[in-house]
This record gives structure tokens, sequence and C-alpha cells, in this order.
């Protein structure tokens, strides 16, 4: 949660940028400019980006190296204060940026001046931003990889699990719950795959692009990026401070990665509501309606439904903010900030919570089986039967959909029809073709890779933990750096590399 700046004091003359000033800021111009009410959120990350700095500048002779240890020193105590909720947060400071440097000259004196050589605030918001990301990014990661297994560990307990499966919301074909769940698995494996490339990406050191032209100093860009254990700098320092794809693309991946969890939300409204009733969900997931005594309204699963715009608006908010922007920085940018903040929040909260929703649920494996027995999902196991006897596939379609109309005149399933009666239609249906009218039968028969058989998801179960297992091995590595993990925890900073 941001804590509310102090708004008393006012910018102009007095701050980091007041030497071209002699008057104040207007106030309504300092409260709309100010984006230190949510860029706080970058703190940990700004200092982390600021030792490392400051390490390169000491290492390049742009410092002493006495001057560098009050400097993290005093980093490292202002980190401490950010964690304990006791840091003054100023608006006249406007930014993060200028409220960690300010308080850092408070605190140490005139060495803080020395802190910001080589750099501006449009890499070093660049920067920061890059970091939050890869390490939001690997904390979503950690959820879905979580979500998996609780769909893999699900799917599991549900291979022989017959349910019909849907095309247009109509009864299909018989599939299994457990094949059901495993689509889900499949789409969130994709997710983390999304994921973890968009963090590869993100990982990007833009540091040393200055304000848009570089930097004449001897600066060491390669060490800060060690430093960072970042696995590449930025190669033009105009991209480096106007770009935000890194946001853009942790956006488009959020928002495919909300859909999945949308459409998922929306199976669980349909099938725990009295139509379906295949899944029953624990009190504990669910709420009452304050007129109806009888209500119990899947308000979660709804949610997941509809938290999902949100994040798509974060989306085509920030690019439609990037579309028109002349390079390099502009401070429309700034915008980029609150809409990728609460989408990747809402993404979060919306992931995490997949694993006790799936475990709150009950499955109505008597339901699923009684949905079977109408709809007629058999017809095309029958039409398979006469394929397999030689009818050209058309033909057996034709043929099939005739038994079909026949039985909806006369109100009847086809489990109804007897051996006679199914000769009778099509001369091609032998006493063996009742067996083909078992649902059970006609699942296990479909046991191609990818297919609902119990076999063929066991081997699905394989791929997907397997896959799982991979995709947990490259979100372990490229997390956030030693430096960030320390601020963090609020443990020592380690050593300077190198
Ligand atoms: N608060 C600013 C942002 O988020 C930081 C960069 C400001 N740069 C500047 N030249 N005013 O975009």
């Amino acid at each position: 949660m941001a804590t509310p700046p102090d708004a008393g004091g006012s910018a102009g003359a007095s701050s980091a940028w007041g030497g071209r000033f002699s008057g104040a800021t207007a106030d309504i111009v300092q409260a709309m400019n100010a984006s230190v009410g949510f860029d706080q959120a970058l703190a940990l990350e700004d200092i982390a980006g600021s030792v490392a700095h400051s390490r390169m500048l000491a290492a390049q002779g742009l410092m002493s190296a006495a001057e560098q240890a009050e400097i993290e020193g005093g980093l490292a105590a202002i980190a401490a204060e950010i964690r304990g909720g006791r840091f003054a947060w100023s608006v006249a400071r406007e930014d993060v940026h200028m409220n960690v440097e300010g308080a850092l000259a408070d605190r140490i004196g005139r060495a803080a001046g020395k802190l910001h050589t080589g750099r501006s605030r449009n890499d070093q918001v660049a920067l920061d931003l890059r970091l939050w990301l890869r390490r939001e990014l690997t904390e979503l990661g950690e959820a879905v990889a979580a979500a998996v297994s609780a769909l893999t560990g699900g799917a599991e307990a549900h291979t022989g699990t017959l349910m019909p499966g849907y095309t247009h919301l109509q009864r299909a074909q018989p599939i299994t719950f457990g094949h059901h769940l495993m689509a889900y698995a499949a789409m969130f494996l994709r997710d983390l795959d999304r994921l973890l490339d968009a963090r590869r990406r993100a990982a990007v050191l833009p540091l040393g692009s200055g304000a848009l032209a570089g930097s004449p100093l001897p600066l060491d860009r390669h060490r800060v990026a060690a430093e960072l254990e970042l696995d590449a700098i930025t190669w033009n320092s105009l991209d480096g401070v106007s770009d935000r794809d890194p946001a853009l693309e942790t956006l488009s991946a959020l928002s495919i990665l909300m859909v999945h969890v949308s459409r998922l939300g929306e199976e669980l409204v349909l099938w725990t509501s009295q139509e379906f009733g295949f899944v029953e969900l624990s009190d504990a997931f669910c709420t009452g309606s304050s007129l109806m005594p009888q209500k119990k309204n899947p308000d979660i699963p709804e949610l997941l439904r509809g938290k999902a715009g949100r994040v798509f608006g974060a989306l085509q908010a920030l690019l439609v903010t990037m579309k028109g922007l002349p390079l390099a920085y502009n401070k429309d940018m700034q915008e980029d900030k609150e809409p990728l903040f609460d989408a990747m929040a809402t993404a979060r909260a919306c992931v995490g919570i997949l694993p006790d929703l799936l475990g709150a649920m009950t499955v109505r494996e008597d339901r699923m089986k009684t949905a079977l027995a109408d709809g007629f999902l058999l017809a095309t196991d029958l039409a398979d039967y006469l394929t397999d006897k030689g009818v050209p596939f058309r033909e057996a379609h034709h043929a099939v959909g005739h038994v079909v109309a026949h039985c909806v005149a006369t109100r009847r399933r086809l489990e109804d029809l007897d051996a006679d009666a199914l000769h009778a239609l099509d001369e091609n249906f032998g006493p063996d073709a009742l067996a083909v009218l078992d649902a059970a039968r006609s699942v296990a028969r479909r046991s191609l890779p990818g297919g609902p058989a119990p076999a063929a998801v066991e081997a699905a179960l394989g791929q997907a933990r397997a896959a799982l297992a991979a995709l947990r091995e490259r979100l372990g590595a490229g997390g956030p750096s030693a430096i960030e993990r320390a601020l963090a925890a609020g443990e020592a900073l380690p050593a300077a590399r190198g």
C-alpha cells in the first residue's frame, strides 16, 4: 500500500532542478506533476540501481571510496526506513528518485550530490521499472506455476471422471474432467513461458543512456549490469530512455493470462449453477444474498472473470499513451506506472487464489454422468462405427443424423434403441453397434496424443510436469539480483563485484 506523501513544502528554486528557477512551483502544478504517490513502489529497485551506480562511479574514479561507502550506507538506512514504513515521503520532492536522493542528502550531506553523476532520472526510471518487472514477473511466475500444479493434481484425480464436452455450449462428446482441467494447465504453462520471455527482455540495463544522449564520462555500463545481474545493456541511448516495451509486453502477457483466468472463472460460474451442478464450492468461497435466503453465489469465479477487464484496460491505456510520442523521454510516460501496477496486482491476486479455489471444489460426478445420458453425445461414435465398416464418413454422418431424428421424433435416447431398431434404420448397423453406446468406451478409444482417454491424459500429465519443471528452473535463475534481495530482506549488502 502506498503511503500518502506529505504535501507540505513547495518545489521550485529549492528543488533538484531548481538552479534555473527563481519562483516556486504552483501547488496545483506540483500536485499533478508529482508521481511519488505511486512510484514509491519502485523505491527498493531505485536504491538497488543507485548502489550499483555508485559502486561503478567509485571504480571509475568518479567518486572516492569513502564517498561511495557513505552513499551506500545512507541508501541502506533509507531502504530500512522505507521497508519499515517510517520514511517520510514528500510531494515537494516530486518522485521516488528525488525523495531518495533528498533523504540521502539530509542524512550524509554533500557527498550525496555525487550519486547522480552521469545519470538522469530518465535512464534511472527506465532501470527501476525493468528491475521491478523482473521481480514481479518472477513472483507472478511462481504463482502461475503453483496454479499449474493444482490443475495437474486435480486432473490426476479425475482422469476417469466422465463429463460432457461442449461446443457452442451444447453437449457434444464425452470427455473427462481431468482432460478439461488439463486444458487450463496447458494455457497456464504457455502463460508462464510468456512471462519468462517478457522477463528476459526486461532484464537489460538502460542506465548510461543519460537524459537521452548518453554521457561523456567514463561510465562502465557493463559493470553496473553485472552488479545488478542483468544480462545485457541497451545499445541506443534514445531507445534506452523512451522504450516502454517491457511494460507493454508484460501487460500483453498479463492480458492473455487473464483471458485464461476469466474463462476458468466463467466455467466455474456455469458448473456451480443449478442448471449444470457439476461442481460445488465450499462455503468459504461463496457468499449469500442479502435478500434471497437460498442463494449461494460464486463471487470469486465471477470476480476472476470481472477483473480481466481492468488488465485489458491497462494494456490499452499504455498502448495509447505511447503510440504518438516523439523520441526520447516525455512526461506522458509517467502514466505507465499506475495501470501497470494495478494490472500486476490484479493478475497476482487472481492467479494466487486459484489453488485454494480449485481445492474448494467438490466435483459432482453423478451430475456429470446424468448430463452424459442426454444429448446424443455418442452419435459421433455411431458414425465412427459405420466408418469402421467401410461406409464413407459423409454417408455415415447422414445415416446417424437420421437415427437421431428418429429418436427426437419418438422421444427416445440413442441408448433406448435395440439392435433391431438400429438395423431397421440402417442396414449397416449390426448387433455389435450397441456396444458403441458407452461413454467410457468412447473416451478410452480417443487415445491419440492430446486426446481425452485416461491413458492419453496420463501421458499429458507427464509432459506437463516435465514442462513445468523446466519452466521452474528458468524461473529460479534470472530473478532479482543479490543486491535487490538483500535490500528487500533487510540483510547486509553483498560485496561489490570485480
Ligand atoms: N517520475 C518520472 C517518470 O516516472 C521520472 C522521470 C522524470 N524525468 C524528467 N525529466 N522529468 O516518468
